[in-house]
């Protein structure tokens, strides 16, 4: 049966209030709600003794590599590259023997994935995609699939195929660190049991959308935008650059907050609003005090936080929107949802074509 748009405006609109049931969803093919351990996955090499792991995709599926990059290093102690793939099909990079690949798509069809795919597989290594359709040429050339289980997605820009993969990327994280044992029983549980929040937490996110929305009239004239943030938070920063781009065509970049004092504080005036993912957690003093060097240049700061960390940011932001406070393992999923949020009610606002933005298509299947 074709798919509706129901009582919302656009497919992009339906797909971000879909968020809470895809995680939910996709959570539940992953973990034993009961035991609050995750199920061991099927793939074809074991995390206990993996050497090396390449993470790869394009577009928002690639800063979803990114994320899961801070979680398999920090959480699982495990060597992980990420690139995306139009360049890692021509980088030769040195393979380690007995590696895997895992890569991430919402289609399944991604012409430079597929590419970069045979590349590794002459290369020896293991093939994992975690892929939204079963059948997919990905799939075909995977020694393993996992499956993401947010439905079809009609909105050119990924929305809730984003934070299925983010949810696959998370179990993976634990199980790896699990068998690696670089964490117990104990600590899975409770990060399990932090991640099993995470749909209610979001459907608390769509439920207030208010504040969102006047982030998005303030920023909806700006030219540029900067999205800031450190850690595993960074790859979010710029999903909600290119989220942006995408839909509304104004100009944006997410970078690592540490490095803005090497280029992007030469721009900064109060025509350049500077969106801050910048949670209570081990990096929020840092972060705090690149935000705050911002603001005595004239920068207008929006910051996302929690309870604990809009106090402090609240003495120089214009505006703070305060988040669930979470777990810091399993911030960059929920933060996804109002970057996302953000740069539809902007779309709408300056009236675009917001599940057909110009010049993108669904699936890139040409290189
Ligand atoms: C296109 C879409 C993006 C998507 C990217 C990767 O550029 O507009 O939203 O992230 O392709 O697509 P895939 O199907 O491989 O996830």
């Amino acid at each position: 049966a074709a798919i509706g748009k129901g009582n919302y405006r656009h497919f992009m609109e339906k797909e971000l209030h879909e968020h809470p049931a895809v995680i939910g969803d996709t959570l539940r093919q992953y973990v034993d709600p009961a035991s609050r351990a995750v199920a061991r996955p099927a793939l074809p090499f074991d995390p206990a003794t993996l050497p090396r792991l390449w993470l790869s995709g394009c577009g928002s599926a690639f800063l979803v590599g990114q994320t899961a990059r801070y979680w398999f290093e920090s959480l699982a102690r495990l060597p992980t590259d990420c690139d995306v793939a139009s360049e890692l099909r021509y980088r030769n990079p040195p393979l380690t023997e007995g590696g895997a690949a895992m890569f991430v798509s919402q289609s399944g069809e991604t012409a430079d994935n597929l590419a970069a795919m045979k590349l590794l597989r002459a290369g020896g290594q293991s093939l994992v995609s975690i892929v939204n359709v079963p059948e997919s040429s990905m799939a075909r050339e995977s020694d393993a699939t996992l499956m993401t289980v947010a439905g079809p997605e009609i909105s050119v820009a990924s929305t809730k195929a984003f934070t299925a993969q983010l949810s696959v990327m998370a179990c993976l994280a634990i199980n790896f660190a699990r068998a690696r044992g670089a964490i117990d029983a104990a600590e899975e549980a409770r990060l399990t049991a932090a991640l099993l929040e995470v749909p209610e937490h979001a459907a608390r996110i769509l439920d207030v959308t208010d504040e969102i929305e006047a982030v998005a009239a303030d920023i909806l004239d700006a030219r540029d935008v900067l999205y800031l943030a450190r850690g595993s938070l960074f790859p979010i920063a710029m999903e909600g650059a290119l989220k942006l781009k995408e839909i509304s065509y104004i100009h944006a970049e997410g970078y690592a907050a540490g490095e803005m004092k090497h280029g992007p504080i030469a721009l900064i005036d109060s025509k350049v609003p500077v969106i801050a993912l910048c949670p209570s957690g081990p990096l929020f003093e840092k972060t705090a005090s690149n935000l705050q060097e911002a603001a005595a240049r004239g920068g207008r700061i929006i910051a996302f936080t929690d309870e604990d960390g809009a106090v402090a940011l609240r003495r120089f932001a214009s505006r703070v929107v305060v988040l669930p406070k979470v777990d810091p393992f399993v911030a960059p999923i929920l933060h996804t949802i109002p970057v996302q949020m953000l740069a539809y009610y902007v779309a709408v606002l300056k009236g675009t074509d917001v599940d057909q933005p110009r010049n993108l298509a669904k699936a890139v299947t040409v290189e």
